[in-house]
């Protein structure tokens, strides 16, 4: 399986902005667009507030040269500029508001979206990326867009325009003093664009060996048994010791980065200013400029610098919006399992022949010079029990994944009592079906639930019915909550046997016409193994079974046993017939099962 690493906390990694990208992002604009109307109304009140930002400096300079022009106007101005920042308040306020609103709702829909899509994708897609890499794409990258809608691109459009309008005002009070600070400032911008620059990459390798330290976390907790069954705490503690050591030598290389990044910002932009005062001093000694011009010319400059710096910032979050916004793109545009097809029912069906495959290949996406399946012909008439077996490996369960059509075959045809299946809706086709598979899995909730999950709507005497016809109504009575004692998380507080227990309890629930046995390779004690054959016998009763069984002692009664080996069948019989054969192959696997 191809090993994918795990991103980073923030999500996926940032991409470079390029005009592709934000049409890439201009494609999530149909989930916006139900509220673009408020997104409006918000962008309105973002440019008042940041006109008003802008008057502010301006207001600021009259009231100090009030002084000494006309004094009457002080009290005036002083409330203007009241005025101004009462206004100022209230425009951010509603912008913010309307920002979250549009975004909290629009990324709902987005999440909603892609959950629904994630669901439908075919099963080699969730064997090609992790678990956790996918929950990712809706947590944290769908975070990244939500800190953009709401609070990036606002940031932006403000400092454009603080930067934009800024620069004008001061032209318009002083153009001489405004060239001489555009000398100084676009040297200091560039040469901070690239220390920021170094900055991120920096960052983005910190953020990379955090992830591969997060991995080791990720790995070992989730098979944590098999740490403590090997033993292996102390060389696991090792190996996260040494990615965490790793990441903080890095930070550390960053950190002196930064610290010279912030020294180099206090002696660049405040030189500039002081650089600019000094100009402005000389400018006032000559009288063609005013004491409170000055002062508004500095807090522009502030202002004009402050969201250069910002701007930064802006530029890599959105560089993150993009590569968020391109992650979870490529996710969206993978196909999704067909939805079509025709409905679907067995017992309508003309053919008694419930499964036939005829000369199918099959190799794994994920592996495709491997072949697992070599013209593999297999069939399962109506009604009867028919055994796979063979060593492990041989591609027993991925039979069952075929039948399922989890998988599509390379090569070969599969028919579905006498229908081409790729014809059969997947939900109608599946519908037929239940799987109890090799290692069966629960959903943390209670017993009650995961038995109703065969059935969703049963009641709750059917489903106390299906427990006792899987052998497992005593032991959940047993529990002091019964039906609805919580299972823990994939089913971890029950054993073995009472897991595949309740899997079974599914599958009676489902009542299905075509029941899937991949039987569990765990020995379970003789005890429950008693138990879960006899619950198993009862399910399979006059009823179309496909079994893959370890223990050849489970399928002695079965209809007709394939033996496959290395993706074929290479032997077909009855017990009796295949274990008469001496040279046969099932004879050798009974031997072995013997000694
Ligand atoms: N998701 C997958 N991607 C790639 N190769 C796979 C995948 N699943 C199984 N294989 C490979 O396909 C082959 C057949 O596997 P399969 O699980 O069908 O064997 P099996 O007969 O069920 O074995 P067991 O008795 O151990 O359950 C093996 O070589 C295995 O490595
Ligand atoms: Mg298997």
């Amino acid at each position: 399986m191809a090993r994918h690493r795990t991103q980073s906390k923030g999500g996926s990694p940032k991409k470079p902005i390029t005009w592709r990208g934000l049409q890439r992002i201009a494609r999530l604009y149909p989930y916006l667009k139900p509220y673009r109307g408020e997104f409006s109304v918000g962008l309105l009140f973002l440019l008042a507030s940041s006109a008003s930002n802008l008057a502010f400096p301006g207001l600021l300079g009259q009231l100090v040269d009030a002084t000494s022009t006309d004094p009457s106007k002080i009290n005036q101005l002083a409330l203007l500029l009241g005025g101004v920042l009462v206004l100022q308040a209230l425009f951010s306020f509603a912008r913010i508001v309307l920002f979250v609103r549009v975004a909290e709702r629009a990324l709902a829909a987005l999440r909603q979206a892609m959950y629904n899509h994630l669901i439908l994708l075919p099963l080699p897609y969730f064997h090609q990326k992790r678990v956790g890499e996918l929950s990712n794409r809706l947590q944290s990258d769908i975070g990244v867009l939500q800190e953009t809608f709401t609070s990036t691109l606002a940031e932006l459009i403000r400092q454009i325009i603080i930067i934009g309008g800024g620069l004008a005002l001061l032209a318009y009070t002083s153009w001489k003093l405004t060239l001489f600070m555009l000398a100084i400032l676009p040297a200091v911008v560039i040469a901070a664009l690239i220390f920021g620059s170094r900055i991120r990459k920096m960052s983005k390798a910190v953020q990379d060996a955090s992830a591969e330290s997060n991995a080791v976390v990720e790995e070992s907790l989730s098979g944590i048994a098999t740490v403590k069954a090997f033993t292996s705490e102390l060389s696991e503690t090792k190996r996260y010791k040494n990615r965490t050591q790793a990441v903080a030598q890095l930070a550390i290389k960053g950190g002196i980065l930064s610290g010279g990044f912030v020294s180099f910002l206090i002696l660049g932009l405040f030189g500039a200013l002081v650089a600019v005062v000094w100009k402005g001093a000389t400018l006032i000694a000559t009288g063609e400029l005013a004491t409170g011009q000055l002062l508004s010319f500095v807090i522009y400059s502030g202002f004009i610098g402050g969201s250069i710096g910002g701007l930064a910032d802006v530029y890599t979050r959105i560089q993150k919006a993009v590569g968020a916004t391109e992650a979870l793109l490529d996710m969206l545009d993978t196909t999704t399992e067909p939805q079509g097809g025709q409905a679907f029912n067995s017992n309508e069906a003309a053919s008694d022949m419930a499964l036939q495959f005829e000369s199918v290949s099959f190799s794994y996406p994920s592996r495709p010079d491997v072949p697992v399946l070599q013209d593999f012909s297999f069939c399962v008439p109506r009604g009867q029990q028919i055994a796979l077996v063979g060593a492990s490996g041989a591609g027993k369960s991925t039979v069952m994944g075929l039948i399922l059509r989890f998988f599509t075959p390379d090569q070969g045809s599969y028919q579905f009592f006498g229908t081409p299946a790729e014809k059969i809706a997947l939900s109608a086709l599946r519908g037929e079906m239940a799987l109890v598979p090799q290692d069966v899995l629960l959903f943390s909730g209670t017993i009650a639930e995961n038995i109703a999950y065969g059935r969703p709507g049963a009641t709750f005497s059917e489903l106390e019915e299906a427990a006792k016809q899987a052998n497992a109504f005593d032991f959940i009575l047993r529990f002091p909550s019964g039906f609805h004692t919580l299972v823990g998380e994939r089913g971890v507080q029950l054993s073995g046997g009472q897991r595949q227990r309740i899997a079974i309890a599914r599958a009676v629930l489902r009542n299905p016409s075509i029941l899937l046995l991949d039987e569990a390779t765990s020995a379970l004690d003789a005890e429950s193994e008693h138990l879960v054959q006899e619950a198993l016998q009862r399910l399979m009763k006059g009823r179309t079974s496909v079994i893959i069984a370890h223990r050849l002692s489970t399928v002695r009664d079965a209809d007709a046993i394939a033996v496959m080996d290395k993706g074929k069948i290479v032997e077909w019989g009855t017990h009796e017939v295949l274990a008469a054969n001496e040279k046969g192959y099932y004879r050798k696997l009974l031997q072995k099962q013997l000694h």
